[in-house]
């Protein structure tokens, strides 16, 4: 490594210390020479400060131990059914390798401990008319577990096995594990450090897919590895419920984890959620929704209180940010054009759904709409967020209310809610962005 290495790496490491990774490990690495070089990486990112909770696949060695007992298995990595016989091969070959991750993690010096019983699990049940029998599903994570042994520098080792109520063992697939850990930890990055033939683009440079673009590019490539094209899957899940990037990146590559996060360019894939892309006009339907998800902010003083009436009646300024059918965002931008400015106005994030970028997402396109009508001078009423409004989106507070459109204005004197005044001018040459 060079000197200007080390220098790139540390300006990456404000940004990740303290915040925790999950690393998903393919049986295929853990079988290959590569393994020492990985778990390398994984201890210099806790060196760095850099929480992580490791995932592990054992599909590879569930088959060779299977092969050395002469019994074919049903499924080798919870996909698919599992059958009594080829749970207790799973069980044998997940626990050696278990063993094999703890022993060389303790040889670089980091303390583990196996997160054995922290994932609440059930039966898959009958899935396109195939009974899953021993193939389980991951319905909670004891986060708070998670969250101690992170606490105390400790990395959690997770293994592709669950117990449901009644104690059965049930095998689990690796890469959804990871998925609904990270969705639950709502950790800033997954990533995936895949085996052969696990890479959803082998051939073609790094590169980088929204959820939306990914699934049109999965709509087209019919032909991709089944093993390539779970791992999207998860990825597209884990950033539409929250997780901010998933990384797949070439596992038998040296140094692949430290080179596709600490560099610009990367060397995987790396899927996100363009907040922007969630954005669409609210429409009739979305109505009662709308009023529902503003209620608690109006609650809380946060929202002046606006009636189905009062929504529907400008219904055309407002749009919405639609995730799995259900609203999690709201905002409205109340065109002023005689008085040449705008308002933003009903600006709300679902509590469940804040810090994604949504927030922002959504300023943009109150800006953009604002500029497409020619008007470039923008302000809100605000009681709790003017720090988000003048810190996070570029406004600044104004004493002087001259300039309000004479209606508005009456009206914020009329709530009494001593809302601050925030403005922002806009920037001509900009454009829509
Ligand atoms: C304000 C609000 C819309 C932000 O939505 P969001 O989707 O969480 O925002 P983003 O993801 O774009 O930005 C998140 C960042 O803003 C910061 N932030 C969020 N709300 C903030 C607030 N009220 N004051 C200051 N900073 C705030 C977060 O700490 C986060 O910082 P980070 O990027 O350093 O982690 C949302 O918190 C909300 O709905 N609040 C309640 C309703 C409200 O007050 N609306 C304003 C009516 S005028």
């Amino acid at each position: 490594m060079k000197f200007a290495d080390l220098r790139t790496i540390l300006r990456y490491v404000p940004q990740f210390q303290g915040r925790t990774f999950i690393v998903v490990l393919d049986g295929g690495v853990i079988a290959s020479d590569n393994l020492s070089n990985v778990l390398l990486d994984l201890a210099a990112l806790r060196s760095l400060g850099i929480r992580v909770v490791l995932i592990f696949d054992a599909s590879p060695q569930v088959q060779a131990l299977a092969k050395a007992r002469r019994v074919k298995p049903t499924s080798t990595g919870g996909e698919g059914p599992t059958d009594k016989e080829t749970l207790e091969i799973t069980i044998d070959a997940v626990g050696r390798t278990a063993n094999r991750l703890v022993q060389q993690l303790t040889v670089l010096g980091v303390r583990t401990a196996a997160a054995a019983n922290m994932l609440t699990v059930r039966k898959a049940g009958i899935l396109g008319g195939v009974d899953q029998q021993l193939t389980g599903r991951v319905q909670a994570v004891d986060t708070a577990s998670l969250q101690t042994l992170l606490s105390e520098n400790i990395l959690p080792v997770v293994a592709p096995l669950g117990y449901d109520r009644k104690g059965q063992t049930l095998a689990l697939d690796a890469d959804w594990i990871a998925a609904e850990v990270g969705i639950a930890l709502r950790v800033p990055k997954l990533i995936y450090v895949a085996g052969p033939g696990q890479l959803p683009f082998p051939d073609g440079p790094s590169s980088q897919y929204s959820v939306r673009t990914l699934r049109e590019e999965l709509a087209r490539r019919a032909d991709m590895a089944p093993g390539a094209r779970i791992k999207l899957r998860c990825a597209m899940r884990a950033c539409e419920e929250g997780v901010a990037r998933v990384h797949i990146v070439p596992g038998l590559q040296d140094e692949a984890i430290l080179a596709e996060l600490f560099s610009t360019e990367g060397i995987g894939t790396m899927v996100h959620v363009d907040a922007y892309e969630t954005l669409r006009p609210a429409a009739l339907g979305d109505l009662e929704r709308m009023v529902q998800l503003s209620r608690r902010a109006v609650e809380e003083g946060q929202l002046l209180p606006r009636s189905r009436e009062e929504i529907l009646d400008r219904l055309d300024d407002y749009c919405v940010v639609e995730m799995d059918h259900n609203l999690v965002g709201m905002v409205a931008v109340h065109l002023y054009p005689e008085d040449g400015c705008a308002e933003v106005a009903c600006l709300h994030v679902r509590p469940t759904h804040i810090g994604r970028g949504y927030g922002r997402a959504m300023m943009r396109w109150v800006e953009d709409r604002a500029k497409s009508a020619g008007i470039f001078h923008l302000f809100g009423y605000t009681t709790q967020a003017s720090d988000y409004f003048i810190d996070r989106c570029g406004f600044e507070e104004t004493s002087d209310s001259s300039w309000v459109p004479k209606e508005r204005l009456e009206k914020a004197i009329r709530s009494a809610r001593n809302s601050r005044l925030v403005q922002k001018h806009l920037d001509p040459e900009q454009g829509e962005r």
